[in-house]
């Protein structure tokens, strides 16, 4: 049995695997087609932050694979009044089939994996985001982009950020990080992403010039300046960021057909200028949509792995 908490715990092949069982479930979609692939099973969802995209993408993909998912917030359950995470585990793993976490610290998550009997999948933590990657991935190769990709991240060292590191490193592409002073990725991060990085030939680098990072590159994405649980630092974290905006002059010096990519929720006038957005909706809709079709791929990909 495998969890899903970062991408530093897949190789390539199965990382390509997910995107394959992603792409047919895709085409199959469009057709139509709708494969009971999880039928009687059960999906866990634990939100103890906000979303729309995860919570959608997950409920329907679930539903759509003949199974059933269940909305648990921290609100509605006793893990917010204090019952442990180790219990809470044990419990919900002994009648769920899959579980799905949304939450602060990513030792949670581990946790709750480490008492699980059943797939754990991470829906965000504050040091990760890979579910986002998978559909990020499938949207570089239904755009043709490859290992020869050069992907510029402009903006705050967080968990999406992590997660590029992760993925670039597994795949082999180039990944150019610019942050303000103060806000980099972590070291210890960034140090792992270099070790595996070795494996795969990908080149990291980090910086705190935008227009370096995007000069030349052929893919661009930001991401919010204030992560949920940094609401009280937005003021601070707008002046910090000043220069940070992807704009039409910045995405200018990337190669004449980049593509900008968004995890969303964006922020125009903030990390990305509202006529970026427009130019480049096309990519940024199809990638959130793509959170669906990589996710059901993901679970299907996870059952595959059980004893
Ligand atoms: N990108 C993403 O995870 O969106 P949500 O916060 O809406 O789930
Ligand atoms: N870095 C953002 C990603 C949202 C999908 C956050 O954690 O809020």
């Amino acid at each position: 049995m495998r969890h899903f908490l970062t991408l530093k715990d897949f190789r390539k092949e199965e990382i390509l695997e997910i995107i394959n069982i992603a792409i047919d479930i895709k085409k199959d979609l469009r057709a139509g087609v709708y494969k009971k692939q999880l039928e009687n099973q059960t999906l866990a969802m634990i939100f103890e932050k906000s979303s729309t995209r995860t919570r959608v993408s997950f409920e329907t993909g679930m539903f759509q694979l003949g199974g059933h998912a269940l909305f648990l917030s921290n609100r509605d359950i006793h893990l917010g009044r204090g019952e442990p995470i180790s219990d809470t585990a044990k419990v919900i793993s002994s009648m769920c089939d899959m579980v799905m976490i949304r939450t602060f610290e990513h030792s949670m998550i581990e946790e709750f994996a480490a008492n699980s009997r059943v797939p754990v999948i991470n829906g965000l933590t504050d040091s990760y985001h890979p579910v986002q990657l998978l559909a990020d991935y499938l949207t570089m190769i239904e755009y043709g982009i490859n290992e020869k990709a050069v992907v510029a991240y402009v903006g705050d060292g967080n968990n999406m950020t992590h997660s590029w590191m992760f993925l670039a490193a597994k795949m082999g592409f180039s990944l150019r990080i610019a942050t303000p002073k103060g806000y980099e990725v972590d070291s210890a991060v960034l140090e792992e992403a270099l070790e595996i990085a070795k494996l795969s030939g990908a080149k990291i680098t980090v910086m705190n010039d935008p227009a370096e990072a995007i000069k030349d590159a052929t893919i661009v994405t930001t991401d919010t300046w204030a992560s949920m649980g940094q609401e009280d630092e937005k003021e601070k974290r707008i002046k910090a960021f000043k220069g940070y905006m992807i704009d039409n002059k910045k995405m200018n010096l990337a190669t004449k057909n980049a593509k900008f990519l968004h995890c969303l929720p964006a922020y125009r006038g903030q990390e990305v200028s509202e006529e970026i957005m427009d130019t480049h909706s096309e990519i940024i809709f199809n990638e959130a949509e793509n959170r669906l079709h990589a996710q059901k791929g993901l679970m299907v990909w996870l059952d595959k792995q059980r004893a």
